[in-house]
């Protein structure tokens, strides 16, 4: 696909604040809500401000094909994302998408795992859409810091996922980080897992899902130039047979299998 076939316009439906820190965008566009794929991010232009020259990559959190829709839900961090809280419905938002690869979802029925935290919480939404329709079952873990950061759960549930939350001062669900709580689930039967979160979530969930031995694949997050392979500054290490090489993020990722990553405690 050309850079060309990748840009796309789309019209804002809504823009609706979730959590203290968390946005949900609703857009409209045919092809992007057509052909994206679970895990795949979009880079999107900051509207009306011309000074931010960098596109912000986000991962579309749920697709609806049949109205044209799709989401996106975005944490307010720094100027770009302040900007998108301005975003009115009927605001057109310049993209390129679908970029990267996504998650892989079983043709049959499996015993599925998702652990999400923070804003890698909204793209196991379009997992667990995915997974619900091939009659998965799926047991769903989401670490937030408090009870004021949550959101999302009556998503999972909707799908009919067994959801637990942990928040790190205890304010909502279990005490503590999901990984501390992940050892409990590992005693069901668990076939695949599906992680997006923080990268200290994905270090600290990995050891227990290896022991484990359960596929798993993750999404990786990297700070972003282009967005489609030219830049180089979105690399990470990556197994391949018995060598080490670079992959970037935006193109051979964002998700990888946990297998094949190289995490710092490993280096
Ligand atoms: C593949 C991918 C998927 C992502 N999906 C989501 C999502 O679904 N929801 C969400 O809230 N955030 C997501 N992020 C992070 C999001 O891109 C940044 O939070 C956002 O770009 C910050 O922009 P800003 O202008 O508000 O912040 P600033 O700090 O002002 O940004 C300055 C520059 O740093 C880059 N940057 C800052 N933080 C990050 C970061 N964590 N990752 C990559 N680049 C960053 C910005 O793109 C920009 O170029 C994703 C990042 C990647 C790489
Ligand atoms: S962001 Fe430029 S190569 Fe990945």
């Amino acid at each position: 696909m050309s850079r060309v076939d990748l840009r796309h316009s789309a019209s804002v439906v809504s823009n609706t604040r979730i959590c203290t820190d968390h946005y949900r965008l609703v857009l409209q566009e045919d092809r992007l809500s057509s052909i994206t794929l679970p895990g795949q991010f979009v880079n999107i232009r900051i509207h009306n401000r011309e000074d931010l020259i960098l596109r912000r990559p986000f991962s579309v959190a749920l697709v609806k094909p049949e109205k044209s829709l799709f989401e996106i839900v975005y944490r307010v961090v720094g100027k770009g994302t302040s900007a998108m809280t301005d975003l009115q419905p009927d605001d057109v938002v310049d993209l390129l998408g679908p970029l990267g690869k996504g998650f892989r979802i079983p043709e049959k029925a499996a015993n599925c795992l998702l652990l999400g935290g923070g804003c890698g919480v909204a793209p196991l939404w379009g997992v667990a859409d995915k997974l619900y329709r091939t009659n998965s079952t799926m047991v769903v873990m989401l670490g937030f810091q408090s009870s004021a950061t949550v959101f999302g759960e009556d998503v999972f549930r909707a799908y009919g996922a067994d959801t637990f939350i942990t928040t790190d001062d205890g304010s909502y669900g279990l005490k503590g980080f999901v990984s501390e709580h992940l050892e409990k689930a590992m005693d069901r039967q668990i076939d695949r897992a599906y992680v997006c979160g923080p990268t200290p979530m994905i270090k600290a969930v990995a050891p227990i899902l290896k022991k484990a031995n359960v596929a798993c694949e993750i999404s990786m997050e990297a700070y972003m130039g282009c967005g489609f392979g030219v830049c180089l500054s979105c690399v990470v290490s990556v197994r391949n047979g018995e060598a080490i090489e670079k992959q970037r993020v935006c193109v051979e990722g964002p998700v990888f299998r946990l297998e094949d990553m190289v995490l710092d405690h490993e280096t």
